[in-house]
């Protein structure tokens, strides 16, 4: 029972969305929607359930409107569609998403090969979305990828982080995520620009998306909790990464993280048994091991029989 909300770390679980984009095997709509079904039972109050891009950049989820028709949403929780342009919005609201999360990259090279647009391209179609979802009860999140550096340039200039976030906020647009989108973050990194991103973006409006792909991820979220930040994005098994980034890798993983809280005393107000019972499904659904350890691992209090 949570009693302190302030304290409260807040999971947005994108496994149907980051975590299947990437998968080589096909998996079957009615799997997913079963996978979103139990993840919505789970306690979470955000659950990034498809994406609606270009069938041909990510054939994985070229099923969103199925999946989103046939889900079981329950009361309180929020169902976030990713989206790339006015043609993703339309295909998002005729399903209903409670929330649209648009996508840029702080870099160049990584938009051009991710969105196939410049940076300009991608914002003026934010402001086509902007103006399309006006009058609906939708909301809006845009999310700026490789915040914390890019895999074609490197380092990224905080101060252009900052423009984005601006940019984003002229638009209209109250929700920003800053995505490590190559796990590049590191703690020192995350706490000083989260800190001054806060000084244009509350903690209830502003989510952290990191990868684990240097293991940095569940150092680079208590960093930035520490600086403020509550809201994070994690995927089921550790899943995940942008096919258009060389070298992406798994989300940070959710049952590692939610293990994490409860060792230190965060609340998050999910059912860790649950996620563990899934994730350990999760072999079988995708042919392959997942990254995530506490399911192999087990938690601290699941103790073993004496020798
Ligand atoms: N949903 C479905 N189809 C879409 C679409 C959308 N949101 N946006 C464009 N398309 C279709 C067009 O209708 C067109 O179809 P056609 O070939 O049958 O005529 C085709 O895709 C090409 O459209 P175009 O506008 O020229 O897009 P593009 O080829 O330049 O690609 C994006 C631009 C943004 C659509 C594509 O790069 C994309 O979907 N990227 C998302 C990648 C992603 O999800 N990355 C991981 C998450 S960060
Ligand atoms: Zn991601």
């Amino acid at each position: 029972m949570i009693t302190d909300y302030s304290e409260r770390l807040i999971v947005q679980e994108v496994s149907p969305r980051d975590g299947l984009q990437i998968e080589p095997t096909w998996v079957e709509t009615i799997d997913k929607i079963a996978l979103i079904d139990q993840l919505s039972l789970a306690g979470f109050s955000r659950i990034e359930a498809g994406s609606f891009v270009s069938p041909k950049a990510i054939p994985a989820l070229r099923d969103g409107e199925q999946v989103f028709k046939g889900i079981t949403r329950q009361p309180g929780v929020i169902y976030v569609a990713l989206i790339p342009n006015l043609k993703g919005a339309q295909r998002a609201l005729a399903c209903t998403a409670d929330e649209l999360n648009l996508v840029m990259s702080a870099s160049q090279t990584h938009n051009l090969a991710n969105m196939r647009m410049r940076c300009e391209d991608s914002l003026a179609a934010f402001g086509e979305i902007v103006h399309f979802v006006q009058g609906s009860k939708v909301r809006l999140n845009a999310s700026i990828a490789t915040t914390f550096g890019c895999p074609f340039e490197g380092k990224i200039d905080e101060d252009r982080v900052l423009q984005i976030v601006e940019a984003y906020q002229e638009l209209g647009i109250q929700g920003i995520t800053l995505a490590d989108t190559t796990g590049m973050a590191n703690p020192r990194q995350v706490e000083r620009l989260v800190r001054r991103v806060q000084q244009q973006v509350s903690p209830a409006d502003l989510t952290l998306h990191f990868h684990n792909t240097r293991g940095l991820g569940l150092c680079n979220v208590l960093a930035a909790y520490e600086a403020g930040a509550r809201r994070f994005d994690a995927a089921l098994g550790g899943l995940g990464g942008c096919p258009f980034a060389p070298g992406a890798s798994g989300n940070i993983c959710t049952e590692d993280l939610v293990n994490l809280c409860d060792e230190v005393g965060i609340p998050t107000g999910i059912d860790l048994p649950l996620l563990l019972k899934l994730s350990r499904g999760l072999p079988a659904l995708l042919g392959h091991e997942v990254p995530g350890q506490l399911a192999k691992a087990g938690r601290n209090c699941d103790l073993h029989p004496v020798p």
